[in-house]
């Protein structure tokens, strides 16, 4: 099976006698969609057609921030303790937000003659920090504090200082099906006799958590296990699918889905840090659009990915040739123990895989990229814990088709990284669920900058190049605040 997007970013699906002519058939098909959508977009931009005036003023409106903004996190491991432990550290002036866009980044405005470049907080109405309220489920009774210590990403006497705030976060009872996560099990597990109970049960959860903390708005953030890989099912195409199939237990309903489906329903933004499909069905689509409760996911993009996606856009920039990418990882944390199991395994490779195929574009460029190997492996190696090793070897080819190789040792912290992008999604996500503009449109294709696997539209493929999404979503920011995009042109400082 093969698929390739047309012009108009339409997906197809076709089955092929072999692998080789599959390839051959998608990379012809691909290039000629390029093809067309360039010859398309050059008519348009002679006769002036699709040139959006540059101050147009914007329609939408945002609402200002007010009041607390509950977090909601499946899944209160490495990642979640240390994104929570993290906020509480800066709030009391012990660290920085290092890594995080929100709160460090800025945004440059007009010409790079008018010095006008505002932190991001400071130019889209973001909650601060100090409004963070949180909560979680989990399979393990261990508060936050004690959850923490065990992943053993962060120093104890930083956790110390900040053990009263910790420990008073204790987890709810989770959904939890042994059959989707095979290598670990928890006491902390609700019972239901459906999966429609199960749904109505974390519903309640979250009527409780915005009732008892005062918050007025919520988000959820799925740091939970990644999940065995699954496809996409008839129960998954539609919410009156979905709910017949919850009700009668259908296997094909992970409990990452169960989540996903109580916070739309209860109309609240579901953000998704792993890789399990999760909020890419189309029935999330359909209640996120019903409910004005914004998506996006999946899987953080966070050492070897983000690496990738930094170094694929500079071989093609400079038609570099691509013949190998073997990438390794060793890691010793609970998530590595997950994925230590095939299923589990399967749906993060899934996951990693896709980045090369559609940055380097072997359909467009067939000397180039038309024969490249790409093979990603992740080993459990315990005495590393959360500090992973992201290990590259790149075979590419330049000038007269001569080799070169080029090697990657990112020593990296798992946690380390995750946490700040937690933090910008839980932001952002309650900045688009305020803001007219982004709040019915479902998946929020902006925020892609901070996965490895972006969701789109059906039909539509995903930017993986880090320097378009970071403008992609910069872009959003300025277009929201009616603000002239900024494309590099960059001519008129020579008139
Ligand atoms: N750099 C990174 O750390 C990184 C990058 C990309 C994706 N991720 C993904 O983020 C997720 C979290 O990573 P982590 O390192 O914190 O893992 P972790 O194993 O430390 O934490 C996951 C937690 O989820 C809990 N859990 C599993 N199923 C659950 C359920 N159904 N309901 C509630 N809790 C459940 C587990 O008990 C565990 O405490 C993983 O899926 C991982 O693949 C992490």
């Amino acid at each position: 099976m093969a698929d390739w997007w047309d012009a108009d970013g339409r997906r197809h699906r076709k089955q092929f006698s072999n692998a080789h002519s599959a390839r051959e058939h998608e990379h012809r098909e691909t290039a000629l969609a390029h093809a067309e959508r360039a010859s398309r977009e050059l008519k348009m931009a002679k006769t002036g057609g699709g040139r959006r005036h540059p101050k147009e003023p914007n329609s939408g409106t945002m609402d200002a921030a007010k009041g607390k903004l509950g977090v909601m996190i499946p899944g209160m491991g490495a990642v979640a303790t240390t994104f929570v432990a993290g906020v509480e550290a800066i709030r009391k002036g012990l660290a920085k937000p290092i890594g995080s866009l929100t709160q460090m980044g800025t945004v440059r405005l007009g010409k790079r003659t008018e010095g006008r470049s505002p932190k991001v907080k400071e130019f889209v109405p973001l909650a601060g920090l100090d409004d963070l309220v949180f909560t979680g489920w989990d399979i393990f009774e261990d508060n936050m504090y004690e959850a923490a210590s065990n992943a053993g990403v962060l120093d104890y006497r930083l956790l110390e200082q900040l053990k009263p705030f910790l420990s008073s976060i204790t987890p709810r009872a989770a959904v939890f099906d042994h059959n989707y996560v095979k290598k670990i099990d928890g006491p902390n597990v609700k019972k239901g006799k459906t999966k429609m109970d199960l749904a109505e049960q974390l519903r309640a959860d979250i009527r409780d958590f915005k009732k008892t903390s005062g918050v007025s708005r919520l988000i959820t953030m799925w740091c939970g296990s990644t999940e065995s890989y699954i496809e996409p099912t008839a129960a998954h195409q539609s919410v009156k699918a979905f709910e017949k199939a919850l009700a009668e237990n259908d296997e094909m309903i992970a409990p990452s889905m169960i989540y996903a489906y109580a916070s739309l329903m209860e109309g609240v933004p579901f953000a998704n840090g792993a890789p399990n499909l999760t909020v890419d069905l189309p029935v999330m689509l359909e209640l996120s659009r019903k409910n004005e409760a914004p998506i996006c996911g999946k899987d953080f993009k966070t050492g070897q990915t983000l690496m990738k996606t930094v170094l694929a856009p500079a071989f093609k920039a400079r038609l570099l040739g691509l013949s190998g990418w073997y990438s390794t990882n060793i890691l010793g944390n609970r998530d590595g123990e997950v994925l230590d199991d095939p299923g589990s395994f399967k749906t993060k490779e899934e996951s990693k895989l896709g980045v090369l195929e559609h940055i380097l574009q072997p359909g467009l460029y067939p000397e180039l990229y038309g024969n490249m190997f790409h093979k990603v492996r992740i080993n459990y190696y315990p005495p590393r814990g959360d500090n992973k090793e992201g290990w590259d070897n790149i075979d590419i080819f330049g000038w007269l088709g001569y080799p070169m190789q080029i090697k990657v040792d990112f020593l990296c912290r798992d946690s380390i990284l995750a946490a700040p992008i937690v933090l910008d999604l839980v932001l952002f996500l309650d900045l688009a669920q305020r803001c007219s503009e982004l709040k019915g449109l479902g998946i929020q294709e902006w925020l892609s900058f901070y996965f490895k696997s972006p969701m789109t539209v059906p039909g539509l493929y995903p930017e993986h190049d880090l320097f378009i999404q970071s403008m992609k979503l910069k872009n959003t920011l300025r277009h929201l605040k009616g603000e002239e995009m900024i494309t590099h042109l960059g001519l008129e400082y020579y008139d």
